[in-house]
């Protein structure tokens, strides 16, 4: 039986070492905020899973029929021989590549890398059993660290779905961009997701849906703190709230105090105080512009080679490769 081989970059000790700090610095802010990767535990990834599900996050549609009509294309354009997913979650939408690279012929091997190692493991799994002959190196890391160990023959493709890329501010986004780059050689591949700018009721539906399962995502960020630090919050005692900021163009992810509260959080040594309708920032969803992605490609030393969209003009998906003669 083939097997996938899963490399832990995250020492569980260092994991709580950056939470506490992450918590310190963002709860003690006076305007609070937590960075989002940290919603992502086994319970954080199965409530994401609901959401690409919900009726309102038309993401995951709109960009599964966007690899589903380009799939074929992206093989035989790139002749990939590694296919390294950043956050890959469960590789649902993935598949329609690895299954184009099947019927192309060349790829090898597949490296999915998440923080979450509940969903990188059960992914890493599934996809070793369904795709034979192609080798799985599952890596459990957190992609805004040095990616300079990603293994892989090349020439590599590195793909970034979902539009993950705007749970980042500007300037991370830049470094991330850049990161990415730093470990590609002339010649090799970047496929990225970008969710596009639209009217603000369907962009704020899709973060705030009818049935709660992103309140409850968002809540979530709560209950790892509880988790890891013995922090003493009540999840239910905030409000989910999204919002859509014309000026950035991002969706905001908050959740807000329903009254006057008082948490204890021991791992980090620290009281924090809410006031009622205090809010705390969870998260940002940029969204984009195709003439906004090109650029912000081109400025890390990417040549866009093909832009494609959904029929609706929802989604963008880019694939992009090293600039040829840029020294790095
Ligand atoms: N690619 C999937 C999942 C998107 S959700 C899709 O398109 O549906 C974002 C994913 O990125 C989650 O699986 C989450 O665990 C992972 N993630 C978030 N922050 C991360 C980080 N800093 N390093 C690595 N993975 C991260
Ligand atoms: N990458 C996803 C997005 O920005 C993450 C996401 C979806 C999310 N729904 C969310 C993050 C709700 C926080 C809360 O679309």
């Amino acid at each position: 039986m083939n097997e996938a081989r899963i490399e832990v970059h995250r020492d569980p000790t260092e994991v709580t070492e950056t939470l506490r700090e992450d918590v310190r610095e963002g709860l003690s802010a006076r305007a609070k905020w937590l960075p989002s990767k940290w919603f992502y535990d086994a319970r954080g990834s199965e409530l994401f899973e609901h959401i690409t599900r919900l009726p309102e996050y038309y993401p995951t549609r709109a960009e599964r029929d966007i690899l589903r009509a380009h799939a074929a294309e992206i093989a035989a354009v790139t002749g990939a021989r590694t296919v390294v997913e950043l956050g890959s979650g469960s590789s649902e939408k993935t598949r329609l590549l690895l299954d184009a690279f099947a019927a192309h012929g060349g790829l090898r091997e597949f490296v999915p890398l998440d923080v979450s190692e509940a969903a990188l493991s059960a992914s890493a799994e599934a996809t070793v059993a369904d795709y034979v002959g192609l080798r799985v190196h599952g890596v459990v890391a957190d992609f805004t660290e040095p990616l300079e160990f990603l293994p892989g023959t090349p020439p590599r493709m590195v793909v970034f779905l979902g539009s993950t890329i705007g749970n980042f501010p500007p300037d991370e986004r830049a470094k991330f961009l850049a990161s990415v780059r730093s470990v590609l050689a002339d010649g090799e591949w970047f496929l990225l997701g970008t969710d596009l700018v639209k009217d603000a009721g369907t962009l704020v539906r899709a973060y705030d849906d009818a049935v709660g399962v992103t309140a409850a995502f968002n809540r979530n960020v709560l209950r790892v703190i509880n988790d890891r630090l013995g922090a003493d919050f009540d999840p239910e005692e905030f409000e989910h709230v999204a919002r859509w900021d014309d000026r950035n163009e991002w969706i905001e992810m908050r959740l807000r105090a329903c009254r006057d509260l008082t948490v204890s959080v021991p791992g980090a040594d620290l009281t924090v105080t809410f006031v009622e309708g205090e809010e705390l920032r969870t998260e940002i969803s940029a969204k984009f512009r195709p003439e906004g992605v090109r650029a912000e490609l081109a400025e890390a030393g990417f040549t866009l080679r093909h832009w494609w969209t959904d029929p609706a003009g929802l989604f963008g998906v880019s694939l992009a490769q090293v600039a040829d003669g840029v020294i790095r």
